[in-house]
């Protein structure tokens, strides 16, 4: 029993398998360095990929949604390339994960930049007026993750964007758990740069992210290299989106993308969300009736990620327990976000996260292993 979405969502659909076998085995030659009719083909889904999700997600411009191999590399593009100079400031969230944090503590020793993490509390609500008190006149950028891999949390984004529009600040929002699940519009939301992973809900395989990135802010590459285009030059071509693109692109990671996309579509974003919040709340319910066990996080509206804690149990051991003894997969620890676990004031929890595939008699089973648990440790 799979219940580890918030890392890497499982099953693949059947969609994501035959259109990634077919990349495979009928087409995936260097998609836009040959001219050959291969190559061709591997470009045109690609460039059909690039369409489709700037449709998903209210992007305008196609040609500005830079593959990457994961939402990490997105993100260090992201960071890493705008910028920064000595004394500006970012403003971002104390739920970010590390692939955002990392990066910026590294622009902060190598280049001078301030760093605000805004704790925005265990409860559902965000507030918007001391978030707004925490930019300066040296904001540079706001990075924000649409929603909590530890907690489930959900920001508002679309105030934050206003916010950041009415500012003037570049915003950056990582949608590494909530592409795929929430509402995403780039332009309606005011996000300058918008990041997320191919494999977590649009159900496309790992290998692969994503980065747009919005007509106002101008990135510099962080890497260089081929990328078929003006050969002769010795700089890297600047146009997107081989700007951003130097090597060989993921062809048959991005053909599963593409197919996973249309699968999210079919089953209707709504569908997907309200589906997890059904599972959510029968799980948080369950978890709550059992002795010993804490539970963390918003107690409505939340992504499908539940992490809680037995007391005197370390959470490794859970997880362990649950995978060796009741074929469970969850993820324990830190999940990379030692800042959102001082949050919640935890240093490890156990967490169950859910997705479209999983069903009710899943949450029932984890329960009871857990009341099992429970009642083997404390009698
Ligand atoms: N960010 C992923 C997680 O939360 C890997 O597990």
């Amino acid at each position: 029993m799979y219940l580890d979405q918030a890392a890497s969502s499982f099953p693949k659909p059947p969609e994501v398998v035959e259109a990634m076998t077919k990349a495979l085995t009928e087409y995936a030659a260097n998609p836009g360095r040959s001219g050959h009719k291969m190559s061709v083909k591997a470009n045109e889904v690609i460039s059909q990929a690039r369409e489709q999700l700037a449709h998903f997600f209210g992007f305008k411009y196609p040609n500005r949604v830079c593959f990457t191999s994961n939402a990490t590399s997105a993100l260090n593009q992201a960071l890493k390339g705008f910028p920064f100079q000595s004394g500006d400031h970012v403003l971002t969230t104390s739920y970010e994960h590390n692939s955002v944090r990392r990066p910026l503590e590294d622009i902060k020793r190598k280049r001078g930049i301030e760093i605000t993490y805004f704790d925005s509390g265990t409860s559902e609500d965000f507030d918007i007026a001391a978030f707004e008190e925490s930019i300066t006149p040296q904001t540079k950028m706001i990075v924000v993750s649409h929603g909590s891999n530890l907690t489930g949390k959900i920001v508002p984004i679309k105030k934050i964007g206003k916010l950041a529009k009415d500012k003037g600040v570049p915003f950056l929002v990582d949608a590494a758990q909530t592409a795929g699940v929430l509402p995403i519009d780039v332009e309606e939301m005011n996000i300058d740069l918008l990041v997320f992973p191919g494999h977590k809900g649009l159900l496309g395989p790992q290998g692969t992210g994503v980065l747009m990135v919005g007509k106002e802010v101008s990135l510099e590459p962080i890497f260089h290299g081929g990328t078929g285009s003006r050969s002769e030059s010795i700089e890297q071509p600047e146009v997107y989106p081989e700007y951003l693109e130097s090597g060989t692109l993921n062809t048959p990671g991005i053909a599963g993308l593409l197919a996973g996309l249309e699968v999210v579509k079919k089953l209707g974003l709504d569908e997907i969300h309200r589906h997890e919040q059904r599972l959510t709340k029968k799980l948080i319910e369950g978890l709550h009736s059992i002795d010993y066990l804490k539970v963390y996080g918003p107690h409505s509206d939340r992504l499908g990620v539940v992490p809680f804690t037995i007391e005197g149990i370390d959470s490794q051991e859970i997880a362990i327990i649950l995978d060796q003894h009741y074929d469970i997969a969850v993820r324990a620890g830190l999940h990379c976000t030692p800042i959102g676990h001082e949050s919640i004031g935890t240093c490890g929890a156990v967490r169950i996260s859910v997705g479209p595939y999983n069903t009710e008699e899943e949450i029932d089973q984890v329960i009871l292993a857990l009341q099992e648990i429970v009642e083997g440790y404390f009698g």
